[in-house]
């Protein structure tokens, strides 16, 4: 049994005291492929951030935040909602799907959360999720995945069907895109609707007699019907939150910015094209706020104790087997925002050591550590095998990750309980070797450990 021993002379000083924080603004980004538990350590920072500032994605993001008996899947709501009184920015890099956004603002309200006009700012530079991007989603990947002369078994993407890539294709687009400002006047935008209904239209009928499916064309004054409450809902909170960030900054105020997806789905930087549509590395949180990259001096590296992946795209240290299932099964590793079972395994160190270089992590945070509690052995992956060598530099190319087979460090097992230690100090001596490992392998100090869903099972210094 690990010692269960009182709160140490530490627990005086603060949460950004223990993990060593420099002074200044910091960056949550996860390093895998999403889901390592970034909402937990999210809510935990926000206590002692002055705002937190989403930056990249929608509502394919699934944060779960959970304070005593009570749980939150949080979407689109940035993570710091839980603490009274805090900024909450969703920034410019970010795609709104104004429904799940409402829907989200009035369950928090119904749960007695105070979210008003000095608690939520909506950036007037993010874009529109709009529901025929979701069509849209749906249709592309039944047409990407169609059988054709050469492949009878194509591999989707995978996505979250919640129309990310399409919104921010019509971002790159222009022409086609829709604005958060845009709600604020709907006299120009029953134009714009007007003018890009009729190319989505154009493009769903063709998507639509590729497929063999259906669908009734949009038309442009029932979509702005649709629009016109959820709009009256969100435009209190719409403003230019570049602009309320550099005040916050000015006032030597803190921001804690919140990566949602993870560096692996990284548009740029990740398994391309198993990825998602945005800059979901810590490089996204300059663009997707506004906040230039000199002044965030911490990024906190979110990593979870083994490995897991949602959707389509390579996994090398994806386990078929009963240790698999018993990972999935103990870390109930079925998506928050899908329900879809994740796809377990080992840690992948040489994946880690190439997403802690792009997203410049200062430090990490290795999340559910307590499923892996009374495993016998614990392997992590700290090489690839190409043809019979041994590499260890992560493909860019998703068809020779593939092919590489991991090559492992095996090292003994832990005993559980583990989520009553408070320091990782008072973890079995084998998880602080695995977590030792861990840090030594990627050269980034390991800060916290968590051990269970709540706020209180977290092992810090
Ligand atoms: P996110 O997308 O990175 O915020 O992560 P998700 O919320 O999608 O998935 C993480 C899941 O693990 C959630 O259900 C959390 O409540 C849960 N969780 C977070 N930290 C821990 C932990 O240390 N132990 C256990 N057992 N669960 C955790
Ligand atoms: P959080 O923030 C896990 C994955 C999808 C799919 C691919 C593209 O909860 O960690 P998309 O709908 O974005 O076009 O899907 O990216 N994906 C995630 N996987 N966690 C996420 O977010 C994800 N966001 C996107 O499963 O493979
Ligand atoms: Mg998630």
């Amino acid at each position: 049994m690990p010692p269960t021993a009182p709160a140490s002379s530490t627990d005086t000083k603060t949460l950004i005291e223990r993990l060593g924080l420099k002074p200044g603004h910091a960056t949550i980004v996860g390093l895998q492929w999403g889901d390592e538990g970034k909402g937990k350590v999210v809510d935990m920072l926000a206590a002692e951030f002055d705002a937190v500032a989403r930056y990249n994605g929608g509502a394919n993001a699934g944060h779960t935040v959970v304070v005593g008996d009570q749980k939150y899947a949080l979407h689109l709501m940035p993570s710091g909602v839980l603490y009274p009184g805090k900024v909450n920015v969703l920034g410019n890099g970010v795609v709104i799907d104004p429904e799940q956004l409402v829907k989200e603002i009035t369950g928090l309200r119904e749960r007695g959360l105070s979210i008003d006009t000095s608690t939520l700012f909506i950036s007037n530079r993010a874009h529109i999720v709009l529901p025929y991007h979701k069509t849209q989603d749906q249709l592309q990947e039944a047409a990407y995945t169609m059988p054709n002369a050469l492949d009878q078994n194509v591999e989707g993407i995978g996505t979250t069907g919640r129309g990310i890539g399409p919104c921010y294709a019509d971002k790159a687009l222009r022409s086609t895109a829709v604005r958060v400002a845009d709600l604020l006047d709907l006299d120009e935008l029953r134009h714009k609707l007007h003018r890009i209904v009729p190319i989505k239209n154009a493009t769903l009928k063709a998507l639509c007699e590729y497929t063999g499916q259906s669908h009734e064309p949009v038309d442009p004054d029932a979509l702005l019907d649709w629009l016109k409450p959820l709009a009256a809902i969100l435009a209190p909170h719409i403003t230019d939150t570049a602009g309320l960030l550099h005040e916050v900054t000015k006032n030597d105020k803190r921001i804690l910015f919140e990566g949602a997806n993870a560096t692996l789905l990284d548009i740029d930087h990740g398994t391309y094209p198993y990825v998602t549509s945005s800059n979901c590395s810590s490089l996204g949180a300059h663009t997707g706020t506004g906040v230039p990259g000199h002044q965030v001096g911490n990024v906190i590296g979110i990593v979870k104790a083994y490995q897991t992946r949602v959707g389509g795209g390579p996994m090398p240290t994806q386990l078929n087997d009963a240790t698999g299932d018993r990972i999935r099964e103990v870390g109930h590793e079925y998506g928050t925002t899908t329900g879809r079972p994740r796809r377990c395994g080992w840690i992948d160190l040489v994946a880690l050591k190439y997403t802690a270089s792009v997203s410049g992590a200062t430090c990490l945070c290795i999340m559910l550590v307590d499923v892996l509690a009374d495993l016998p052995e614990l392997k992590l992956c700290t090489a690839y095998k190409v043809d019979g060598k041994v590499v260890d530099r992560f493909p860019a190319v998703s068809e020779d990750l593939s092919k590489v087979e991991p090559v492992y460090e095996t090292l003994p097992g832990f005993a559980g309980p583990v989520d009553q230690c408070k320091s990782i100090a008072e973890l079995p001596e084998n998880a602080q070797n695995y977590l030792k490992f861990i840090a030594d392998f990627l050269g980034v100090p390991v800060v916290l450990a968590s051990v269970g869903p709540k706020r209180d099972q977290t092992a810090v210094g």
